[in-house]
């Protein structure tokens, strides 16, 4: 039997997952990674906050008890700023080799939570990310979507990082926000988190598959 060809990009494809707090994005996009690795394609998988060595010890800085609290307009600073290190360091680098780079958590998530969760005004903070970002934006995201007691329950009795210990309110308008997002942006597609996490993953990567097949054209 010939032997399969090693899938191969025409250019790099940048994915994201984003949700709120206990959506399960995490585990999908480690079985999104996992699933396309088998098959042979050029991805790398990354995180956020975090990724490098200086964004890593700004994520320490974000989600662990400070002796101080974050004001927010460093929150949001600090989240741009250790975006715009991974995305020099790792992102680029990446995509100009033509993989397929997956991404937990990116844009979308400075402003669900910093804009319409802490009330930044969202059309500047996406001024802001754009910049932030040197325009290096997602060409799929994937919102997993489940209802915030859903994602509370799915938390309760774990460890809470700073931003989880806001609470049903702030969840609520940050899961408002991505719906927003959702409807404005088209590369955001909502997938249905509450099934099982194989059943959402085999949902999304039908959803890649069709992509990549399209982006090979
Ligand atoms: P993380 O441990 O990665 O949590 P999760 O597994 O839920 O993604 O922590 C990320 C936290 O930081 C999460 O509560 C959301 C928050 N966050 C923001 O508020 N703004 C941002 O721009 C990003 C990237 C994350």
């Amino acid at each position: 039997m010939a032997k399969k060809k090693t899938p191969r990009l025409v250019r790099g494809v940048f994915v994201t997952f984003e949700g709120i707090d206990g959506s399960g994005k995490t585990t999908q996009a480690r079985l999104l990674y996992e699933s396309l690795k088998r098959e042979g394609w050029p991805v790398i998988l990354l995180r956020e906050p975090g990724g490098t060595r200086v964004a890593e010890k700004l994520r320490r800085i974000l989600l662990q008890e400070e002796t101080e609290p974050v004001a927010p307009r460093a929150e949001i600073l600090l989240y741009v700023a250790s975006r715009a290190q991974l995305i020099e360091q790792k992102i680029k680098p990446a995509l100009k080799a033509k993989k397929l780079v997956i991404c937990d958590r990116y844009i979308d998530s400075t402003t669900a939570y910093q804009a319409y969760g802490r009330g930044f005004d969202p059309l500047w903070v996406e001024r802001l990310n754009r910049w932030g970002s040197s325009e290096v934006l997602p060409d799929l995201t994937f919102f997993i979507d489940v209802p915030v007691p859903v994602g509370l329950a799915r938390k309760k009795g774990k460890h809470l990082d700073r931003l989880e210990r806001e609470g049903e309110h702030f969840e609520k308008k940050v899961y408002r926000g991505y719906h927003r997002l959702a409807k404005k942006h088209r590369r955001i597609c909502i997938m249905d988190g509450t099934p099982t996490p194989l059943e959402v993953a085999e949902k999304v990567k039908t959803v890649m598959d069709a992509y990549l097949k399209r982006a090979e054209k």
